[in-house]
């Protein structure tokens, strides 16, 4: 079976990569001249594990192909997926203007072809898209709206994990309004053996927003909760693990920090509360879990300055720009908040990313501004007066931390997730503190 790929970004290439590895042939539109002519070359354009290799092996078996015109996916392709990004717009509201274009495109082909085609919504989307597209497929197909059905199935993959999100799901939604985009659903995704949700699309879709907005709520509580262990003596740690051996509340999700970013939990939060507030409902539990996650940066200047006094001056070494690690993505990084809070402060900030770096200045060019950028992170925490870790790459456990103690100026250390605090070098050498709890170690 062909199928089609609108959007070729960290959704669209993981789904067109993992389908066509699990042998069908993949059509794949995207628009952005430079990430196509690296497609087309074979280059990979996102840091993702495992992809390089299966994208290289299934074009080497001619199961996949990268184009800018629509015309020969619709073509070639029965059912079509649409992963194009849905940002934020100023209102919170979620733009929908990259589903419009790439529906209008496939409904103009569909129509001159006069086949019928399954259009996929894996993007996320807020309640009623589906609806809208249907209508949109009746303005534009005149007479034709019947070849054209839409369906929903969201996407739940992780950046960091995404093959394996893909390949391994929890489950699938499949939001269908026909039997036939049921059956070619249920053909494409027969192979995968986990709980498939079939349901109407308003539900599908919902069931999205939903998940991560309840996902970011969990966040939010546990860095609320250890804010107040800060105040009055606890750890974090420990009382999560205490909530989390309750099933009904679970152990992920738990890690207090310095708060979420990326590309999905902030923006479809907003988004969340904006289709709350259309609709005249009181959302404002989601209004103050993004609330509580903007106060994070201040949270940690506070914190560093009760390590360091003022910072005016003082050379901080930010450990990790990425959201997440084992991700090059640095949209809406708290990195990007907390690096510009301690220019703000006057301090002297030198960074650190294993792969993160471009990204990062590219997309936040007056934040990079006078940062002290290095590969290796020991460059960058060379004469520190205290180091801020910002993304639990795996890497920064593997340092020689009882070695690095010579080469700071201060051996003060702010672990912004939690991550290192069972690296004996670290805490023997180090004033060691972390989010959630007092301070260890040091001499
Ligand atoms: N990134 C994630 O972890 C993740 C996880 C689940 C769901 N989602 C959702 O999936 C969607 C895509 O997210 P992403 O992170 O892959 O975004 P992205 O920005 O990385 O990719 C979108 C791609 O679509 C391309 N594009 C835009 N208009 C197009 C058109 N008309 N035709 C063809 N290509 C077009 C863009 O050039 C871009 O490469 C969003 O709605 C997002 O919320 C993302």
């Amino acid at each position: 079976m062909k199928i089609g790929v609108f959007g070729a970004g960290y959704v669209g290439l993981v789904t067109a990569v993992c389908l066509a590895d699990l042998g069908f042939d993949l059509w794949v539109v995207e628009k952005n001249k430079a990430k196509l002519d690296k497609l087309r070359a074979g280059i990979n354009t996102i840091y993702e594990a495992g992809l390089t290799e299966l994208l290289n092996k299934n074009i080497e078996l001619g199961r996949i192909q990268f184009t800018d015109e629509g015309k020969f996916v619709v073509e070639n392709s029965e059912a079509i997926f649409l992963c194009v990004g849905t940002p934020s717009r100023p209102d919170g509201s979620a733009d929908m203007s990259q589903i419009e274009s790439a529906m209008k495109e496939i409904v103009e082909q569909t129509v001159q072809l006069g086949q019928y085609r399954l259009v996929v919504v894996k993007s996320t989307v807020p309640v009623g898209t589906s609806a809208w597209l249907r209508k949109i497929a009746s303005m534009y197909a005149r007479g034709h709206e019947s070849l054209i059905d839409i369906a929903s199935n969201p996407e739940f993959l992780r950046e960091g994990a995404a093959v394996k999100d893909f390949m391994e799901p929890d489950r699938i939604v499949l939001g269908c309004s026909s039997e036939r985009a049921r059956e070619l659903l249920t053909y494409i995704y027969q192979q995968f053996d986990c709980p498939k949700i079939v349901t109407d699309s308003n539900t599908a879709e919902i069931i999205k927003y939903a998940a991560n907005s309840f996902l970011a709520t969990k966040i939010s509580f546990i860095n609320m909760v250890a804010d107040l262990c800060e105040s009055v003596g606890g750890d974090i740690s420990q009382v999560a693990e205490g909530m989390g051996y309750d099933k009904r509340i679970g152990k992920e999700f738990l890690r207090a920090g310095i708060g979420f970013g990326g590309s999905c939990f902030p923006k479809d939060l907003r988004a969340f509360v904006h289709v709350g507030q259309l609709h005249n409902l009181n959302f404002s539990l989601l209004e103050e879990v993004i609330k509580i996650n903007q106060s994070r940066p201040q949270r940690v200047i506070a914190r560093l300055k009760e390590m360091l006094w003022v910072l005016q001056g003082k050379k901080i070494a930010v450990l990790g720009l990425t959201f997440k690690p084992n991700t090059d993505d640095v949209r809406e990084t708290p990195a990007a908040g907390l690096i510009a809070a301690l220019k703000a402060e006057g301090a002297i900030v030198s960074a650190t990313d294993p792969i993160g770096i471009d990204n990062f200045k590219k997309i936040y060019p007056l934040e990079a501004k006078d940062v002290h950028f290095h590969e290796k992170p020991e460059m960058a925490l060379k004469n520190s007066h205290a180091v801020l870790l910002v993304t639990d790459w795996p890497e920064y456990n593997q340092l020689n931390w009882a070695g690095i103690r010579n080469e700071v100026e201060l051996p003060l250390f702010l672990d912004g997730r939690n991550f290192l605090k069972n690296q004996t070098g670290l805490i023997d050498d180090f004033l060691y503190t972390a989010v959630g709890s007092k301070s260890t170690g040091g001499n």
